[in-house]
């Protein structure tokens, strides 16, 4: 077993069990900060390397940081409530290893929550942080009392890990959606919590 992480042979209520053969990181998640804004936007910037998803995350971010003075934005863009963690090894380490959120809108009811800006950085892929983070929001979600979790993504070739990964975690497709000059869907998925 290599350092760092464990195999999970446990059934948990998170997945259903589907994890047993799946590799699993060890992840501390820690919420959106001042004092890690500047690392966070440059794992995010990583992430997602569109320009125009940085500008996106940026505002999303600093939105989430100061709600009162972004009042009229967040109403024009029906948000309701957003908020982002970042995910480290430990405590103590400050590279990062992913990003994930919880995002509201005004139109849903009040137990719905979407997945907003997750990811892993590149360098940590394809060790088990996807599937520890994802289930790390899953329970934050639940404890903070939503019952419905829902995400979009596209169907672009570097969306394919995720939509792999979302399957695996009963992610249901409820819908898709053309892309205004692309040839990409977005598609719609959610989970019952
Ligand atoms: C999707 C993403 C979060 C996965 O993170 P990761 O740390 O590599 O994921 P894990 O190592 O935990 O693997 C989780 C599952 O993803 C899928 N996966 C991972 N890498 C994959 C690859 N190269 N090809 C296909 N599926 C892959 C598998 O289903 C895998 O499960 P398994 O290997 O146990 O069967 C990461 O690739 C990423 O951040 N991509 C860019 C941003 C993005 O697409 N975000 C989601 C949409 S907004």
């Amino acid at each position: 077993m290599r350092e760092g992480y464990e195999s999970s042979a446990s059934v948990n209520s998170d997945n259903q069990g589907y994890e047993h053969h799946h590799k699993s990181a060890r992840i501390k998640l820690r919420g959106l900060s001042p004092s890690i804004f500047g690392s966070a936007l440059d794992a995010t910037r990583r992430i997602f390397p569109k320009v125009s998803d940085q500008q996106d995350i940026e505002e999303a971010y600093r939105m989430s940081l100061e709600p009162e003075i972004f009042e009229s934005e967040l109403k024009k863009q029906g948000i309701r409530s957003l908020k982002y963690w970042v995910a480290t090894k430990s405590k103590k380490s400050h590279e990062i290893a992913g990003v994930t959120g919880l995002e509201t809108m005004l139109e849903d009811e009040p137990e719905v929550a979407w997945l907003g800006w997750f990811g892993v950085t590149p360098e940590f892929r394809g060790k088990g942080f996807g599937r520890s983070l994802l289930k790390t929001t899953i329970s934050k979600a639940r404890t903070i009392g939503f019952d419905k979790l829902r995400l979009w993504t596209t169907t672009a070739p570097e969306e394919i890990a995720a939509q792999d990964m979302y399957e695996d975690f009963d992610f249901r497709l409820t819908g898709d959606e053309e892309i205004p000059n692309s040839a990409e869907f977005k598609l719609y998925r959610e989970k019952t919590l």
